[in-house]
C-alpha cells in the first residue's frame, strides 16, 4: 500500500507530559503519532511520573525522555529549535498557569518559553479546578495568545465525580495536530458531506441496502473541518467514529430521510459531497407486520429520491461532487454520471479492484471533471479525501462567478 503524504510524515512533535492522572494515555498518544508518521521527543514533568514511568514513553518515543532540566544547560534552547509544534497533553492547571504567567522554573515550561511554532494543550483537571475563574483567565490568556486548545470533555472524572476535566481522545488529539499543519483553503465555507448506505425497509425487521461501510464520506468530512470548513455530516448507518468537530450530524436510514437531511441543510451551502450510496429503490409497500414466510415472495419497486440529480437541477447549485463506483473500470460510466446528474466533478472508483472496494481504508480513485480526469494511484482513503479537496479548491478557485474558496494568510504565528 502506498501510504505517502501523511499529514505528519516527517513532523517533529515535542510532547509535554504534566502531573495529572491522564499521563497513562500519553504512552497511546506518542504510538498514534508516531503511526501517522510524526517523530516525537518527550518532556516529562517530575510529577508525571507518579503517574506513568519515563520507560514507557521512551520505548513508545524511540527516543530518550527529558524531564531534567540542568542535565544538558542547552536542551531548553535546542529541544525547541527542532520542533514544528508542541503538544502538552495532560496539560494541568499548574503548566497552564506557569505557561500563562511566563513562570519558566523546569524544562517544560522553559522550552515553552523559548519555542517559536504553535502550541496544543489538552487541559486535564477535576471539575472544581476547571470552573475557577483564576484558572479561566489563565486559560484565555494562552487562547488570545494563539496557543490552541482541545478539550476538556465532559464525563466521569478520576476522583469519580461527573463533570467538565476529562482530557480530550486521543483521536480528537490527533486531528487537532494535524488541522495545525493543514492548509485552510475551505475556511468557513459549508459543506455538506453524505456517507454510508442508506436502508429500504420491507417490513419491521427487513431492509435493503448495501456493502458501503461509510469510510470514504467520514475520510472527507475529517479532512473538511482539518482545512477550516463548517462541516453538516448527513450519514446513513455506520460504525465509524463521529468525525470530531461538525458542525452538524445527522444520522438517516432511508434514501428519503437523507434527500430531506440535505436540503434542511441545504441554504448558503457552498459544496456538497455525495460520498453515500443511496439505494435507488425502496419496496412500493412497507409492510406494518413482519412478512410471514410462504414460499415466493415478490415485491414491486418504486424509485427512490436520486439526491445528487435534484441537486444538481437547482438554478444556484452549489459545488456538487458526486462519486461512481463502478465494478469494472468503468470511466464512461462515470463521465456519463457527470453530465447527466450535472455534477462538477464525479469520482470514480472500481469497488471491484484490489485495495478499492468497500470497508477497506484504502481507495484508488479517478478524479472527473468535464475536460479533466486525475488518476491516482492507491492511498489511503485519509490521502484520497485530500486530493479531492485539492480538486474541489482549485476547481473553485478558476470558477467565475462563484464565490472563491478564500486563501487564508499562512496562519503562521501568534506569540
Ligand atoms: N446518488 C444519489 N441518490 C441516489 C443514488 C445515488 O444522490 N438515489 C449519488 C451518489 O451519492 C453518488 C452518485 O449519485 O454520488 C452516483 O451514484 P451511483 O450509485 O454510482 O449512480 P446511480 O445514479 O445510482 O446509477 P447506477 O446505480 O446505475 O450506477
Amino acid at each position: 500500500m502506498k501510504n505517502k503524504k501523511k499529514v505528519l510524515k516527517n513532523k517533529k512533535i515535542l510532547l509535554g507530559v504534566a502531573g495529572g492522572v491522564a499521563a497513562y494515555k500519553s504512552v497511546d498518544l506518542v504510538r498514534r503519532l508516531k503511526d501517522e508518521g510524526a517523530s516525537v521527543n518527550v518532556i516529562m514533568t517530575d510529577a508525571s511520573k507518579n503517574f506513568i514511568t519515563p520507560l514507557s514513553l521512551e520505548i513508545a518515543a524511540g527516543n530518550k525522555v527529558y524531564s531534567n532540566l540542568f542535565d544538558d544547560p542547552m536542551s531548553h534552547i535546542n529541544l525547541p529549535k527542532e520542533t514544528d509544534i508542541m503538544l502538552i497533553a495532560p496539560a494541568t492547571a499548574n503548566i497552564i498557569g506557569k505557561f500563562a504567567n511566563g513562570i519558566a522554573d523546569d524544562l517544560l515550561s522553559t522550552c515553552f518559553l523559548s519555542f517559536k511554532g504553535r502550541v496544543v494543550i489538552a487541559p486535564s483537571m477535576n471539575w472544581r479546578m476547571y470552573d475557577n475563574p483564576i484558572f479561566q483567565e489563565n486559560l484565555r490568556r494562552l487562547t488570545a495568545y494563539g496557543i490552541i486548545q482541545v478539550g476538556p470533555d465532559k464525563g466521569t472524572l478520576a476522583c469519580g465525580e461527573e463533570g467538565i476535566g476529562r482530557m480530550a481522545d486521543v483521536s480528537e488529539i490527533i486531528e487537532t495536530i494535524k488541522s495545525a499543519f493543514s492548509k485552510k483553503d475551505f475556511f468557513k465555507k459549508k459543506v455538506i458531506v453524505t456517507a454510508g448506505p442508506t436502508r429500504e425497509y420491507l417490513d419491521p425487521v427487513r431492509f435493503l441496502s448495501n456493502r458501503s461501510s461509510g469510510k470514504m464520506g467520514y475520510a472527507l468530512a475529517r479532512a473538511c473541518i482539518r482545512r477550516g470548513a463548517e462541516v453538516i455530516l448527513v450519514s446513513g448507518p455506520s460504525n465509524i467514529e463521529k468525525p470530531h468537530g461538525l458542525k452538524a450530524f445527522h444520522t438517516v436510514e432511508t434514501t428519503r430521510e437523507m434527500r430531506d437531511e440535505v436540503f434542511k441543510s441545504l441554504p448558503a451551502t457552498d459544496v456538497v459531497i455525495m460520498a453515500a450510496a443511496p439505494a435507488d429503490f425502496s419496496p412500493e409497500k412497507e409492510e406494518k407486520a413482519k412478512i410471514e414466510k410462504s414460499g415466493r415472495l415478490s415485491v414491486n419497486f418504486k424509485s427512490a429520491p436520486d439526491i445528487l440529480s435534484e441537486l444538481g437541477k437547482l438554478k444556484n447549485k452549489p459545488f456538487l461532487v458526486g462519486f461512481a463506483a463502478e465494478t469494472g473500470r468503468r470511466l464512461d460510466r462515470a463521465k456519463e454520471k457527470l453530465i447527466r446528474k450535472n455534477a462538477d466533478i464525479v469520482v470514480f472508483n472500481d469497488v471491484t479492484a484490489p485495495c478499492s472496494g468497500f470497508d477497506v481504508d484504502t481507495n484508488k480513485i479517478t478524479i472527473i471533471r468535464k475536460n479533466k480526469e486525475l488518476s491516482l494511484p492507491v492511498m489511503t482513503k485519509d490521502n484520497a479525501a485530500e486530493a479531492i479537496l485539492d480538486a474541489v479548491s482549485g476547481a473553485i478557485g478558476k470558477q467565475g462567478g462563484r464565490q472563491p474558496i478564500r486563501k487564508l494568510r499562512a496562519n503562521r504565528r501568534r506569540r
